[in-house]
């Protein structure tokens, strides 16, 4: 059991996730580094312990900054999670430049850190490194699919996972990946599918749906993702790529159609626009190895009860969301979206 944490990204949405089920599970003390972009929100962080909670802003690229919080995890099980990163595909198309700088060269000032204190380092990776399936697939990812990313977002984090793998080879830093599927639950930012539909309805808006809405994500609730992350910091080995997923395929239609009936409206009231540039159709995650050889499963297994407390929560948290709002809808909007 790890005493001591260094979350980057610990301000986003999955990254503040894992700082509150870290701090509710175990006694470690976590230090957060977040660049505190766009993305990111001390209000995420809010309420949480100050004597084992520390919020440091600062940039993953900081070379002397990340070899100090780094030089400051001394005890064996001590470690590094890496959740910082730009992490929306959209934005990714508009401007891959900062997701080179914070995926790519992030993830290298941190492996360099980790390698000359020789700390512990878990990697946070997107099934989107392997490409897209086919609707009809019977195959899903597993941990030996071939890399095929799409975007500028998935190819940087492609990246930043292979050069993980080779400071794990050329330089024996201790460390594990893991690459999940798409996260969904309370505090993710308004840009991404199912809080931007939340959200517009809230607004009276009319959800959008790209394209013809036939894609297919496989859902995952961030506190599945946080019990998955910590399970692999305590029993991963090390060297090792876990994927982690809960069976959760749905199509984007079905889920706009869903929030849609969830919030008392015709299940018909949104849409169509513009399609994503190079949109991946579909992703599935084969978590085998993660349930068998670690013994993790997923909490949170009605997808439809998960979707039903999210919405309250952006319906009890406008104060939270608000600020970000009318921003993220004019950039939509300049794209068709
Ligand atoms: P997010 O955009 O909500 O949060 C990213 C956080 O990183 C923000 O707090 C931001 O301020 C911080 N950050 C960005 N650049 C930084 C820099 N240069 N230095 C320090 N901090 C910086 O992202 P998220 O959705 O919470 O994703 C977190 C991680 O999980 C990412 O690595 C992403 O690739 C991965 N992931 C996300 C999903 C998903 O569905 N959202 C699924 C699988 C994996
Ligand atoms: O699979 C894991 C990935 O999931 C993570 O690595 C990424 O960080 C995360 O952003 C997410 O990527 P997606 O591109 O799948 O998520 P997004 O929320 O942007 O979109 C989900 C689907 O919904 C996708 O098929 C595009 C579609 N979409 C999105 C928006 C914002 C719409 O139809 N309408 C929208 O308004």
């Amino acid at each position: 059991m790890p005493a001591h944490l260094l979350v980057t990204g610990g301000a986003g949405f999955i990254g503040s996730n894992f700082v509150h089920h870290v701090l509710a599970a175990t006694d470690a003390r976590v230090t957060v580094l977040d660049k505190l972009t766009y993305a990111g929100n001390p209000a995420s962080l809010a309420g949480l312990p100050e004597d084992r909670m520390r919020l440091v802003e600062g940039d993953i690229t900081d070379a002397s900054l990340v070899d100090e919080l780094v030089g400051g995890l001394t005890g064996e099980d001590d470690a590094i999670v890496h959740y910082a990163a730009e992490s929306h595909n959209d934005n990714s198309l508009n401007d891959p430049s900062p997701f080179l700088h914070t995926n790519l060269t992030g993830t290298f000032t941190l492996l360099e850190a980790a390698r000359r204190h020789d700390v512990r380092y878990h990697h946070i990776s997107t099934d989107e490194v392997y490409g897209d399936l086919e609707l009809d697939d019977p195959e899903r990812f597993t941990e030996h699919t071939p890399y095929n990313p799409s975007s500028p977002y998935s190819s940087t984090k492609a990246g930043s996972d292979l050069l993980v793998r080779a400071w794990v080879r050329s330089f024996g830093v201790r460390a594990t990946i893991s690459n999940c599927s798409n996260n969904y639950g309370p505090r993710q930012h308004v840009e991404k599918f199912i809080p931007r539909q939340i959200t517009n309805l809230i607004d009276g808006i009319r959800p959008r749906l790209y394209g013809e809405g036939l894609n297919v994500r496989d859902w995952i609730h961030a506190d599945d993702h946080s019990s998955a992350v910590l399970t692999i910091l305590e029993k991963g080995r090390i060297g090792e790529t876990y994927l982690i997923g809960a069976d959760g395929e749905e199509s984007n239609k079905d889920v706009v159609e869903t929030i849609l009936r969830l919030m008392g409206r015709d299940a018909g009231d949104y849409d169509h626009v513009t399609d994503r540039p190079g949109h991946d159709l579909r992703y599935a995650i084969d978590s085998t190895k993660l349930r068998t050889e670690l013994g993790w499963a997923p909490a949170f297994r009605d997808f439809e009860a998960g979707l039903a407390a999210t919405i309250d929560w952006y319906r009890g948290n406008e104060d939270w969301w608000r600020p970000q709002k009318a921003a993220t809808e004019a950039k939509y909007a300049k794209a068709g979206q």
